[in-house]
């Protein structure tokens, strides 16, 4: 195949006379050393990592979406799980509710955006098991992420199935697939034909053949710690078409912004060694960075989301010659039901560029500066590395990647500080080459944590091309003028020269930063100094410059009037002052934008068509004025005056969730424990086999049950391993006997626990064991990895020398792999009693019976209860305002919550580990507009008992949104049904 591949591009470059690459498979999408080519057009691949499962609400992926396109950004890239399509073997689930993947395929495609398809089979990314089937990750697998055959036939239909829908939206077939990873980070630490892991990535490429994938394949290549996967560097097989690098060099700290913050200068070097026919692919760079249970909650990382974070680490990757980059996680969403894997908490926010309630960080802004400049610069499309170093400017300090395009001898000149940490001000002089010969560009100022791209010889179209400057371009648009973006802090000089323009050219300045022009050698020389705000220059030849200040420059849009995700120039509605604008389109006299904002702010928008005369916004025309240089300008409409009421939690209701642990309860229906053997390559601590995944229960609380005869027995080890910080209770007859709190840095806790003998009886002793779950680890943790097992690894009684449990019984989610909630999906439940019941479901009503005390009563000693309660909420139809659920517990209350939004557990609260105490959910999980079911599970882990003293909903920031989101969430929040309690009894599962 490989051999095939290599002729089929010979076999072009002598026909067509193509430079590009192809896979001999398709020609839509090629490569060579400088960049990708779509449909014969190179592009700047600026993507952004989203994974839909982590927002679990599919009409939000277009929201999600829009966002990423108005901010500069051309593609997305999606891990898919097959955990969360597989609960069981030989089924998949590509219909329910946010398993529907074909409409991830349609939003991207009507928002503009590729997508870079990574189906694994193994994603790590800190999702329960990496992404593999629970079911299959009992140890049944073997060796995992090799080519053994019990691993093959575990995989192989996963990639049949989600390839062959991938497949379909290929771009090759009108949809936005442009790439397909395959596998992840795998090292390629043997390069021998016959080593199981290139054998492994052959079969994974011959799967996504065989399910009709034809564009090419990439690989991430896991930091620079191996060479893999590449055709330029010791192919034996399993290479693919574009290699790719990952990084997160960034180190930063969450509470000393002065630590981390060092770039790496190597990219270039690796790439040239190592994939040096193929263009520079960051399939993984740092978009933020996850952080563990007891450790920092996101909002707090104020290093970590600095604007200055995007602006020198993404702009030094352009230097590096870069023209693919992914930013992981561009939205991190979040890690609802038990999707986590141990190392992650609920929050998957990431500090990414979009928060976790999908708002817009300055990080997004910052980095949509970028994403606007690199779709427009065609000559960065091509660029050779013609040198670097501290020697191209008059301070030493600073440090310069000089490209240059060897067709249109453009140059790229990207300058920060040589100490990317350093938070000095400076100013320095640059030398560049240019097609009018050597030129110094003098006051050039970066301030610390800046990094500036200086153009020479820059391409823009008609009369604009730009000789140099030292203010950065945003973007430029072709329209019926040429219209020129540049952006500089406040106080900050720059400096222009066109190209070629004729002579005679005049200008008027409309704004506050004091334009002037003086004559050169090579032309009219225009320097200012930025004011506030925006400025405006129009020229005789009426062209327009932009002069924006950094911040004004977040709030400008370059709306693309086409879905393309390749833009060009020539088709953009540009727009300047609101948070969002998520469209804008022209009609007869009237431009009609689309879009959200905070506050009510001005908005300024270029159509490119004088006779457009009138704006409207979210449908609604508002007053406008034409200014003198011909752009439109009204006002957006805010939120500042909207209610947002929200109900004070009331009226709860209460019941026990923890019946087990009383002596008498009835577990006949209960899965017996009755392995001798287990398929795990762990060996169990004790017999029976209690490993969760042996029965066929994965996610969440597991429920044991082990008896044992005669008075004799002082106690017993028990060793329980359901993730870091998961802990874990036991009683014995009804009575507490200790446990284990779990901690963030323990994978198994061991606990000796003491018999109060006279709670013994002769025959039949109960201890119940109730465990929280973590999730599955991720393939790195020793010594098993995915299939590290889960639940109680060993169970010994002490003190009698003869007695020893005479039998065991386990309790998992309802149904266990039958997936009884499909919308839902077999990973939001666990086995909590009132979970098997179904009382976190909406139309769940308790019964008379029920207690009337709340979560702030909480318990008094090592019990557990389930709280219900309903409220409306009934914001306006046009605001979208991220609603959270604060929690709060006195200092070292050790305790197991979840919280269940409208069935949905999305939030899994350990007071004594932390950090998280504000869990947001997104519209459709909550209903802005209508009723509202909120449960929360709480279980004391120590016989000093817990409760909460916070319980209530918050409001994020508001916004008045063009995007609609008074929808009917029903479909997604199917209801309880009386059928439940008697459903379990049909599987056997419950009494
Ligand atoms: C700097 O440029 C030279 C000339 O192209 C190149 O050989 C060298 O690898 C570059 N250095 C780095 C750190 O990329
Ligand atoms: C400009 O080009 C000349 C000739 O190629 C070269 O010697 C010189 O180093 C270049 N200067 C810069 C600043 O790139």
């Amino acid at each position: 195949m490989r051999l095939f591949a290599i002729f089929s591009v010979l076999l072009l470059g002598l026909n067509n006379l193509v430079s590009a690459t192809d896979n001999g498979k398709t020609t839509d999408v090629t490569w060579d050393k400088y960049s990708l080519s779509v449909k014969g057009e190179r592009v700047f691949i600026y993507s952004g990592e989203f994974h839909y499962q982590r927002l679990p609400v599919p009409e939000l992926w277009l929201d999600v979406f829009q966002k990423l396109r108005s901010n500069g950004f051309n593609a997305v890239s999606i891990y898919f799980f097959w955990s969360f399509h597989s609960a069981s073997e030989d089924v998949f689930d590509f219909e329910h509710g946010a398993h529907d993947i074909q409409r991830v395929f349609d939003y991207a495609k009507q928002a503009g955006l590729y997508v870079i398809a990574r189906a694994g089979p193994y994603v790590n990314a800190e999702t329960s098991a990496g992404g593999f089937a629970l079911w299959a990750a009992n140890g049944q697998m073997g060796s995992e992420r090799t080519s053994a055959e019990s691993y093959y036939s575990k995989w192989y239909p996963w990639i049949i199935k989600v390839g062959e829908i991938i497949a379909k939206n290929q771009i090759t077939n009108g949809g936005p697939v442009i790439l397909n990873q395959h596998e992840n980070e795998l090292q390629e630490t043997t390069h021998s034909a016959d080593n199981t892991l290139v054998k492994y990535m052959e079969q994974i490429a011959d799967a996504f053949t065989e399910a009709g994938i034809v564009v090419p394949s990439s690989h991430n290549e896991k930091g620079m710690r191996s060479m893999s996967w590449s055709t330029d560097y010791q192919d034996v097989g399993g290479a693919v078409n574009v290699y790719g690098l990952d990084s997160y060099p960034g180190g930063l700290s969450c509470t000393n912004p002065d630590s981390g913050f060092n770039l790496v200068r190597t990219y270039y070097q690796w790439f040239q060694n190592y994939s040096y026919t193929q263009p520079e692919y960051l399939p993984e760079f740092e978009g933020g960075w996850f952080q563990p249970w007891g450790g920092y909650f996101y909002d707090t990382c104020a290093a970590e989301q600095s604007p200055e974070f995007a602006d020198v680490y993404y702009k030094n990757n352009i230097g590096s010659r870069v023209t693919l980059q992914n930013l992981y996680m561009v939205f991190g969403g979040t890690n609802w039901g038990h999707s986590a894997t141990p190392v992650v908490y609920t929050s998957y926010d990431y500090a990414a560029p979009l928060r976790e309630t999908r708002e817009i960080r300055d990080k997004l802004k910052q980095t949509k500066l970028l994403g606007l400049f690199t779709r427009v610069s065609g000559d960065l499309l091509k660029t050779d590395m013609e040198g670097n170093g501290t020697g191209y400017t008059s301070d030493a300090s600073i440090f310069t990647w000089a490209l240059r395009n060897p067709s249109t001898r453009a140059g790229f000149y990207v300058l920060a500080h040589s100490k990317s940490s350093s938070r000095d001000v400076t100013t320095t002089s640059l030398n560049v080459n240019t097609t009018a010969g050597a030129i110094t560009i003098p006051d050039i100022e970066l301030a610390g944590r800046q990094s500036k791209i200086i153009v020479t010889d820059y391409t823009i179209g008609k009369a604009s091309s730009l000789l140099y400057s030292s203010a950065e371009v945003l973007t430029y648009a072709t329209l019926d003028v040429d219209v020129i973006v540049f952006y500089l802090n406040i106080g900050q000089q720059g400096t222009f020269v066109f190209k070629d323009t004729t002579k005679g050219l005049t200008f008027r300045a409309y704004g506050n930063s004091n334009v002037t022009s003086s004559s050169s050698e090579y032309g009219t020389k225009y320097t200012y100094t930025q004011g506030d705000g925006s400025t405006v220059i129009k020229f005789s030849n009426g062209n327009l410059v932009y002069l924006l200040d950094k911040e004004t420059a977040w709030n400008f849009f370059a709306i693309p009037t086409s879905s393309n995700p390749n833009v060009s120039p020539s088709k953009q509605i540009l727009a300047l002052g609101p948070y969002l604008v998520r469209s804008a389109s022209i009609e007869k006299d009237t431009v009609s934008l689309v879009g959200d904002n905070a506050n009510t702010t001005s908005l300024e928008v270029y159509p490119g068509n004088s006779k457009v005369t009138k704006i409207k916004w979210n449908g609604k025309s508002v007053s406008t004025k034409k200014t003198a240089y011909g752009s439109l300008i009204a006002s957006a409409p805010g939120a500042e005056s909207a209610k947002v009421s929200l109900p004070v939690l009331k009226s709860w209701r209460s019941q026990d969730t923890l019946p087990e642990i009383k002596r008498n309860y009835d577990d006949s229906r209960w899965t017996i424990c009755n392995k001798s053997t287990t398929v795990n390559a762990v060996a169990p601590l004790s017999l029976p086999v209690l490993y969760s995944g042996d029965y066929g229960y994965h996610s969440g609380t597991k429920v044991y049950r082990g008896r044992f005869d005669g008075r004799t027995a002082t106690g017993a080890n028990i060793t329980v391993q359901n993730g870091v910080a998961a802990g874990w209770a036991a009683w014995l007859n009804g009575e507490y006997v200790g446990g284990a709190l779990g901690s963030p840095s323990l994978a198994t806790t061991f606990a000796e626990l003491e018999f109060n003998t006279s709670s013994l009886v002769e025959k039949d002793n109960v201890l119940t064991i109730v465990t929280d779950y973590t999730g599955h680890d991720e393939n790195n943790v020793k010594p098993a990895g995915t299939q590290n097992p889960r639940g109680i690894l060993g169970a010994i009684l002490t003190g009698s020398d003869n007695e020893n449990f005479t039998s065991w019984r386990i309790q998992g989610n309802a149904g266990g792999e039958s997936n009884i909630d499909p919308v839902r999906g077999s990973q939001n439940e666990g086995g909590l009693y009132g979970e098997r019941l179904g009382w976190h479901l909406p139309g769940y009503t308790v019964p008379k019976s029920a207690g009337k005390e709340t979560p702030l009563d909480g318990v008094s000693n090592a019990a557990g209860r389930f709280y219900t309660t309903t409220f409306k909420l009934n914001l306006d139809k046009d605001l979208d305002v991220p609603i959270g659920l604060q929690l709060g517990a006195a200092a070292n209350t050790s305790a197991v919550v979840q919280i269940f939004m409208n069935g949905y557990q999305f939030g899994h609260y350990l007071p004594h580990i932390g950090p998280q105490t504000l869990f947001p959910f997104p519209p459709g999980i909550i209903n802005n507009r209508g009723e509202n079911s909120l449960a929360i599970s709480l279980w004391a882990l120590t016989d000093v008992g817990a409760q909460l003293d916070r319980v209530e909903l918050v409001a994020y920031e508001k916004y008045r949104s063009g995007f609609d989101f008074d929808r009917d969430w029903s479909y997604l929040q199917p209801r309880w049904k009386d059928n439940r309690g008697r459903l379990l009894v049909d599987l056997g599962k419950e009494k």
